[in-house]
């Protein structure tokens, strides 16, 4: 018989509630233990999610706990200690994206967690719609054009006010989903330019971003990002897609279907994601698309295969984001691997 994975979560603020949720849902782990700095909070969430360690300290929960992962829903500028830390106590690690505030804070620590695997929790690629997409788009042959739209006018400040005072945001926000996305449909990047602006005047980091992409495969891509888009359909969080082969297209639109069209006509597919209970407001396929990046987390673990997003694949999408913001700041086009 097979044992469970023991897994703790270091971070029990605004996402980690889906993070548990999705523990609890899945088969084959147990999460022995959560931590917070905040030991208050840490409690409330325990009790919350039935779990009986409760630590305010991730050294000591280290320490006292037998783990065979820690998943971390911190906020960047703690990811480098904190995979260190997990790394040196040789367990394994699946982390909040963005992975680090820096290219090079990232770079060192996927080097310090050499010695263990290492995830990035990179949920978009796991919607349903996307998986969907991805497996139609194999009728289009070699892609020659996408398109990925994330515009909106929500008040995502609200629940995570520390994205108004980040002297970068979108593009470190929301910019790493939607580059992983790109990476997943039409591959990597040769070159980039990007520009951005700061519309509401009361945040600190850019809300607007634009960038166009010219892939190694010769693709071209358009990757769009806006917090200060007021629309007459508000679709926070929802990204749409089309993608464009010599076959044909395919359009994830906004009520979550997939319109293929090709010299044969016109064929819808519906990709609506499976809204699990307790999904708050609006983030209908978000729950679900956490137990998807969890799920295959579980798969890798179980056997010994690096998973789709681990820390040195995350690296080349945090080369596009952070290459955007050099586009933007010198007016030039970026070519990546120089970085
Ligand atoms: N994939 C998504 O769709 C998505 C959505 C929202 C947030 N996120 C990511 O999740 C991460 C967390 O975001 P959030 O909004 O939940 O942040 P948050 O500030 O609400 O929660 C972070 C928690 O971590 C705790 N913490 C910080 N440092 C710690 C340490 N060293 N040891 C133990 N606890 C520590 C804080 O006390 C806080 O409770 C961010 O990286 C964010 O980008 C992802």
């Amino acid at each position: 018989m097979t044992q469970d994975f023991r897994g703790a979560l270091i971070g029990c603020g605004f996402f980690a509630q889906h993070h548990a949720r999705a523990w609890l849902e899945l088969e084959g782990v147990e999460l022995v233990a959560v931590c917070d700095r905040n030991k208050a909070r840490a409690t409330a969430f325990a009790q919350t999610f039935g779990v009986l360690s409760v630590y305010d300290a991730a050294e000591t929960m280290l320490e006292h706990e037998t783990l065979d992962f820690v998943d971390i829903a911190t906020q960047a500028s703690t990811h480098s200690e904190l995979v260190a830390l997990a790394a040196r106590c040789g367990v394994n690690v699946i982390c909040q994206k963005p992975l680090a505030p820096t290219l090079e804070e990232a770079r060192a620590i996927v080097e310090s967690a050499q010695g263990v695997t290492l995830m990035v929790h990179e949920n978009f690629r796991w919607q349903r719609p996307m998986r969907e997409l991805k497996r139609v788009a194999a009728e289009l042959g070699p892609l020659f054009y996408g398109r990925i739209g994330f515009r909106s006018a929500y008040d995502v400040y609200a629940d995570q006010p520390y994205l108004a005072t980040d002297p970068r945001f979108i593009l470190l926000d929301v910019g790493v989903h939607l580059f992983d996305l790109a990476r997943f449909f039409l591959g990597e990047t040769e070159t980039l330019l990007c520009h951005t602006a700061r519309v509401n005047p009361n945040i600190a980091g850019e809300d607007v971003a634009t960038v166009l992409l010219n892939m190694t495969s010769g693709a071209h891509a358009v990757v769009e990002l806006s917090y200060a888009s007021r629309l007459e359909q508000e679709l926070f969080p929802q990204t749409l897609v089309q993608l464009e082969g010599p076959l044909g297209s395919a359009v994830l639109t906004a009520d979550y279907q997939i319109v293929v069209t090709t010299a044969q006509g016109v064929r819808r597919t519906d990709a609506t994601p499976h809204v699990l209970p307790g999904t708050p407001g609006p983030l209908t396929a978000i729950p679900e698309s956490v137990l998807n990046v969890q799920r295959h987390w579980l798969e890798c673990l179980q056997r010994g295969r690096m998973p789709d997003t681990s820390g040195a694949d995350n690296l080349k999408t945090l080369e596009l984001t952070f290459g955007a913001y050099r586009s933007a700041e010198e007016g030039e086009v970026v070519r990546l691997g120089k970085l």
